[in-house]
């Protein structure tokens, strides 16, 4: 099988200068969703249809999918049409997706390759049943049941508009009947777009075999137009990331208020607290606390047992384990040992305004409340900085030391007569 995925459009209902599908959903670019779709199918033919500031597509999508270029945006007919001369000679099937319906899922897709398959379909399709089907195509049909075709939001009359079964934008093809149909495909009256659903009529009208499958949960089907589609999918799948860590055993104190991207891992019996935003690759590990009101970003390991607490921000960090970064405090570029102790307020200074520079807490060191850490810097094993210290770049604390003041210096301990 071969997949097309169409992703030139413009953002127009979107309102941006960004192409739709690069917008992103919980830390991913919409297109990367469809092109993992594919992918868990095994197809390795996955075309991508770019043409709206296809550049910034072709970057992203270079090392994943063939790119085709859609000279002009003529429509969703048009847009398949421009992979025409990859795949017309080819006998194989055609799954074709639209690059704005990331929510579904590879379960549903399967059933609609499977079913495909073992039938003699020139069209196998998704459909789906919407309580308010407005804005999306309709699946009109005889009194036989039999698909007659899919007329568009803008074409239909007031008979039409209230059916419920909507058209969900990805269509299983047999190769030869795809590309014979779409080349008697004519311009929409309204738009003077060429609608791929279009297609439906003219093999209904041809008496070729053509097959619904329904979507059970509507989630799967949205489309995203719009910036408030796009709000209500990203909650979905962050929704689904957060249900998929609760049944690996972590508690979730408040699924609502808590943001967790797809690639997030986290051990056993860690908790998360309300307001806690993960992003990215973070990884946490067993029986560790995180939040309230905390944000860990991405390329960050926080190791078993740590806690991290109220309004602290990590980022390309390590955390060690049982350390504890429990208050007001700011990690960049930092690794900390374990059994550490960073006191409340802390902040790591790791840009020096032209690069990111490394701390280094190592294990067992006690830092002060509201310690600046001037990075490059390293904190020695067992070391203690003293409340409101900053340590300054490459004064590094050897082990077992304590340094106090601004800027930190080792602390003079008192003489035998008390001086
Ligand atoms: C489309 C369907 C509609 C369906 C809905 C499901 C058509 C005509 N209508 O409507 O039946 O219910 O999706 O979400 O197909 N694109 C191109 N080139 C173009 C135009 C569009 O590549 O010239 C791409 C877009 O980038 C997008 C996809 O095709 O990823 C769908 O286009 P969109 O404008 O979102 O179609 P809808 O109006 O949502
Ligand atoms: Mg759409």
């Amino acid at each position: 099988m071969i997949a097309i995925i169409l992703a030139a459009g413009k953002s127009t209902r979107m309102k941006s200068d960004l192409p739709k599908v690069l917008h992103r959903l919980c830390g991913r670019p919409m297109i990367l969703y469809l092109i993992n779709l594919a992918k868990n199918l095994g197809i390795k033919d996955i075309y991508v249809v770019v043409g709206h500031k296809n550049e910034l597509l072709t970057d992203l999508l270079k090392d994943q999918a063939k790119i085709v270029l859609q000279k002009r945006l003529l429509g969703t007919a048009d847009a398949v049409n421009a992979a025409r001369q990859f795949i017309e000679d080819k006998d194989d099937d055609v799954l074709v997706l639209y690059g704005d319906t990331p929510l579904l899922t590879d379960q549903t897709l399967k059933k609609l390759v499977d079913i495909h398959k073992r039938s003699n379909n020139s069209c196998t399709f998704l459909t789906a049943i919407l309580k308010n089907p407005t804005g999306y195509g309709r699946v009109v049909c005889n009194d036989n049941d039999k698909i007659i075709k899919i007329i568009e939001e803008n074409s239909a009359s007031i008979y039409e508009k209230v059916i419920e079964e909507v058209n969900v934008g990805t269509y299983c093809f047999k190769s030869k009947d795809l590309f014979k149909g779409i080349e008697k495909i004519k311009p929409n009256t309204q738009k003077g777009e060429y609608y791929l659903t279009d297609i439906i009529s003219i093999f209904s009208k041809e008496n070729k075999s053509l097959e619904a499958v329904k979507v059970l949960d509507a989630d799967e089907m949205i489309g995203i137009n719009s910036r408030v589609d796009l709000a209500k999918a990203a909650s979905i799948i962050n929704q689904r990331n957060l249900t998929r860590l609760m049944n690996e055993g972590v508690t979730i104190i408040d699924p609502n208020n808590t943001y967790i991207d797809e690639a997030v891992t986290i051990g056993q019996d860690t908790i998360i607290y309300p307001f806690t935003i993960i992003e990215r690759d973070a990884s946490i590990g067993k029986e560790c606390s995180i939040g309230p009101f905390v944000r860990i970003r991405g390329n960050t390991v926080i190791k078993d047992g740590a806690i991290i607490g109220n309004f602290v921000e990590v980022v390309r960090s390590i955390i060690g384990e049982n350390s504890r970064v429990k208050h007001h405090t700011y990690l960049g570029d930092t690794v900390v040992g374990k059994d550490v102790n960073i006191g409340a307020g802390t902040i790591v200074a790791n840009f020096d305004g032209k690069s990111k520079n490394k701390t280094y807490v190592e294990d067992g060191a006690f830092i002060g409340s509201g310690t600046v850490l001037v990075a490059p810097i390293r904190v020695g094993k067992h070391a203690v900085t003293g409340a409101g210290c900053v340590v300054t770049k490459n004064k590094d604390v050897p082990d077992n030391s304590v340094v106090v003041g601004v800027p930190a210096r080792p602390l003079k301990r008192s003489n035998k007569n008390g001086r």
